[in-house]
């Protein structure tokens, strides 16, 4: 097949992981047969550097363009003077919104050989295998904002459109796996949580009566999290507990650096991104962990290009890289050899088959 697909290295390690993502899928195209036409445009910091705006029309035409986009990182130390008004997160925001990619998906998946590196108990983590949907263009990440000298508020909002598609595609995701739903509110306190609560009850019950639907408080969920993360199925959360969630989630597979995510509008268009963040600390280091970003675009071959067994097969990859003792700093362990990011994708491109 053909693809034309769109690069947003972005800040930070960003330029390093999509390097590797880029790599892994031109391995892929080439034993496969497909051809894939890759563009890189300018988002986050480094668009702000380079025209002023951290999401220049040129990116979002080259976006919308194209069969799906990757992005890298966007942020650091140099554009987070609070009282900056332009801001590179402004436009990863602005980005998703654009692409309507409201629906975010992001597998927690537990590599047996990095159970050591979980701060949680081996007995803990078995059976771990989860996907939290978190709804991304809508709630307090894009309300209103407001500050003077004295105050500040952010305005939370939800529809009840926006809250029905949201618990369709984790519902969906839900039935094709073990059939379990948990909702994640905070409708003891939240206006916004209760309509979420009610609309997801009501929806759940006429539209996927075939689907345990459980409902969890965000703090309790928290926990629950660490507890007894093995009997989550899908968990469906708005924007902002879904980020916070799943920054917790990651430290059950180890590692910030091993979690991917896909994020899926109406189409099939998607925009791919590794759940972490820019680590200024060791950008340029060549030492990030690409695991995140050849794994989301896996996600990419999967929901985007239709591409199952080529996905299922950079996933192997991944799996048999890790299980052959590659190691980023991340996940190194006493008596490991640390790897480079540009090692690490060389032994999952060996690894593919
Ligand atoms: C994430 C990140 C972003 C978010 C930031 C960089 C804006 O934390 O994708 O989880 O909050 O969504
Ligand atoms: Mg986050």
């Amino acid at each position: 097949m053909e693809a034309v697909i769109t690069l947003l290295p972005g800040d930070g390690i960003g330029p390093d992981v999509t390097a590797g993502a880029r790599s892994v899928l031109s391995a892929v195209a080439d034993r496969q047969g497909h051809r894939f036409e890759f563009h890189e445009a300018l988002i986050g910091g480094a668009a702000i550097d380079a025209v002023g705006d951290p999401l220049p029309a040129a990116t979002v035409e080259r976006c919308e363009a194209a069969d799906a986009v990757f992005l890298g990182a966007v942020g650091g130390p140099k554009w987070s003077d609070p009282n900056a008004k332009i801001r590179p997160e402004q436009g990863l925001l602005k980005l998703r919104s654009v692409l309507g990619v409201y629906a975010n998906i992001r597998p927690v998946r537990i590599y047996p050989e990095l159970v050591g590196a979980s701060p949680l108990k081996p007995e803990i983590l078995d059976g771990v295998d989860m996907l939290v949907v978190r709804e991304l263009t809508g709630g307090i990440y894009f309300g209103k904002k407001t500050r003077t000298a004295t105050s500040a508020s952010d305005l939370c909002e939800y529809t009840v459109a926006e809250i029905e598609r949201i618990v369709r595609v984790a519902a969906r995701l839900a039935g094709a796996r073990r059939g379990r739903l948990c909702s994640v509110d905070k409708a003891n306190v939240l206006e916004t949580s209760r309509l979420w609560r009610d609309v997801t009850d009501r929806l759940m019950a006429s539209e996927f009566p075939d689907v345990a639907i459980e409902t969890l408080l965000v703090d309790a969920a928290a926990m629950h999290l660490l507890s007894r993360p093995s009997d989550f199925d899908v968990i469906v959360t708005e924007n902002m507990f879904g980020d916070i969630l799943t920054d917790e989630a990651s430290m059950l597979a180890g590692s910030l650096g091993m979690l991917p995510s896909a994020s899926l509008g109406d189409g099939a268009a998607g925009l791919y991104e590794p759940i972490h963040g820019s680590a200024p600390d060791i950008a340029g280091m060549g030492i990030a962990n690409p695991c995140a970003a050849v794994a989301s675009a896996a996600m990419m071959l999967r929901h985007s290009l239709g591409l199952e067994s080529e996905a299922q097969a950079v996933e192997q990859a991944i799996a048999d890289a890790i299980a052959g003792g590659a190691r980023t700093a991340d996940i190194v362990a006493d008596g490991d050899t640390q790897v480079s990011t540009e090692a690490m994708t060389a032994e999952i491109i060996r690894c593919l088959n």
